[in-house]
């Protein structure tokens, strides 16, 4: 058995799978293997997991990916980690016993401590310390929620007996053996509790919330070595755990934007884009998001970042309620067969709307029907949909930072959607290039890994084995663009105005 240190491991954990994807040198993805990781709901919006079954869908997908490649644990160079962010998790620092469920990012059970601090005035506050605006989707109002609710916690919390993590902490703890207590500058940018200005968990923040911050992580670059995993906990051996980032800023990175004004979109069931804006922190005028993009190479990075709350689950809910189509790539022959001249809006506003109408009470409508109107224009209408949704954001962001986005980096399951693609590039007036592979968040940490351990040299080298995908290119006039923009803000307005 050769012990040639050929291979990263890349552990993505999201909130519904773990995947462990394996690069070589040259970038190419040798396996990626998957496991489901189940999700506790309930009807009032709450949404939880249980830290060990994420912590066993890790070992299982590692295991799967290791005997299915026929690689041996010992060609492992290292194990870097991208995670879902904010999710939650306190454990006891001695037995290693979580005290709680995962409290998950999407969860709404801490709606009510997010509005007392925006009722007691520190929306401003917060905003300029830590980039985000005051919701329950951070960590901050999650970890005062379980310290509320486990009886005895705060002060076991308060006596140095228990930890907090988001995953990537939680996952680097168990990896270890309970040695290091770590995570990265991505993750504690979305806790809610990190200053993004002078890189410090924030100590008015903390005794707002009266949070100790003994139980806090210390906070690393995003290309650290970290320390190395216990060998019982990784199949007999001590491999590198180097490179950390939350999902959305590795999709950044695997998509290389390392550049000011690099703008990356992942389509999943939400869209979440990226704009790197370089090594100071730049604020919104409209709600966007201020976070870090990475740190790297000893430089902290910042980002925007504007999500979309319904982009490919509008195509599975027209697969799976309205039943339009059998399957969601079938979406794109409907579109592409549809006649209609664009005049059909869907406002897939089922959750509310984010950036930038920030509006949590509209619901969803439908505009232009006629009795010509079929079921392939509406395929069509919400197809376009993700595209204006993901226009209104790239406007925010330009007028935000007075730059020029010279193109969109697309990646994530809707993605793949070629019609959409080119819809994309058309109302944006900008071109967007597609990832050749669509795990872009798995590269991204298995580049953060291999330039902590030298496994490659620096980014000239990563942008070397980078591969371009498929690039969509303009093609609309600019008068046709601006009726079509004009009619979707029409129709956000009227969706607003009617509040159910
Ligand atoms: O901020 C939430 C984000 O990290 C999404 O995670 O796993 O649903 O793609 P995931």
């Amino acid at each position: 058995m050769s012990t040639n240190k050929n291979y990263v491991l890349a552990i993505d954990q999201g909130s519904t799978s773990t995947r462990a994807i394996i690069y070589d040198h040259s970038g190419r993805k040798v396996i990626e293997s998957y496991k489901e990781v189940p999700q506790i709901v309930n009807s009032d919006g709450w949404v939880e997991q249980d830290p060990n079954e994420i912590w066993n869908s890790v070992l299982s997908a590692i295991a799967s990916a290791l005997i299915d490649a026929s690689i041996h644990p010992e060609n492992i160079a290292s194990v870097g980690i991208t995670n879902q962010r904010e999710t939650t998790v306190v454990w006891d620092k001695v037995t290693g016993k979580p005290i709680y469920n995962a409290i998950g990012w999407l969860s709404k059970q801490t709606n009510a401590i997010a509005q007392g601090l925006k009722n007691d005035g520190y929306e401003d506050l917060v905003h300029q310390k830590t980039g985000l605006v005051i919701d329950s989707y951070f960590s901050a109002t999650k970890l005062r929620w379980i310290l509320d609710h486990v009886a005895g916690s705060q002060k076991r919390a308060e006596n140095g007996e228990l930890l907090f993590g988001t995953i990537d902490t939680w996952l680097v703890w168990k990896l270890s053996g309970g040695k290091y207590h770590i995570t990265d500058y991505t993750n504690a940018s979305r806790t809610m509790m990190f200053n993004i200005n002078d890189l410090k968990w924030d100590d008015e923040i903390l005794s707002i919330l009266n949070i100790p911050k003994k139980m806090l992580p210390t906070v690393h670059a995003s290309d650290e070595v970290y320390g190395t995993t216990e060998n019982y906990q990784f199949y007999g051996v001590s491999v590198p755990i180097a490179g950390i980032a939350g999902d959305q800023q590795a999709a950044l990175i695997g998509q290389m934007g390392f550049s000011k004004g690099m703008v990356e979109n992942t389509y999943g069931d939400g869209a979440f884009i990226m704009m790197n804006t370089g090594h100071h922190p730049q604020y919104s005028d409209e709600n966007l998001l201020t976070t870090i993009a990475y740190g790297i190479n000893g430089k902290i990075t910042y980002a925007l970042e504007g999500s979309i709350f319904v982009a490919g689950s509008a195509l599975t809910w027209l697969r799976d309620q309205m039943k339009i189509i059998t399957s969601v790539p079938e979406s794109r022959q409907a579109a592409k067969r549809s006649t209609d001249h664009n005049e059909v809006y869907v406002v897939p506003a089922f959750n509310g709307l984010g950036a930038p109408y920030w509006d949590q009470n509209v619901r969803g409508a439908v505009f232009g029907i006629t009795r010509g109107t079929n079921s392939d224009d509406f395929v069509k209408a919400t197809l376009q949909s993700i595209a204006y949704g993901t226009k209104d954001i790239i406007n925010t962001m330009e007028s935000d930072t007075k730059l020029t986005i010279p193109q969109i980096r697309a990646d994530g399951g809707a993605s793949r959607n070629s019609y959409l693609m080119q819809f994309q590039a058309d109302i944006l007036n900008i071109p967007v290039q597609r990832a050749s592979d669509e795990e872009t968040t798995g590269f991204g940490a298995a580049i953060l890994s291999g330039l902590a351990t030298g496994f490659w040299k620096d980014l000239d080298e990563v942008q070397s084995i980078y591969e371009e995908g498929k690039s969509f290119t303009p093609d609309m006039k600019e008068a046709e663009r601006a009726k079509l923009y004009q009619g979707w803000q029409r129709a956000v307005r009227a969706t607003q105005a009617f509040k159910p």
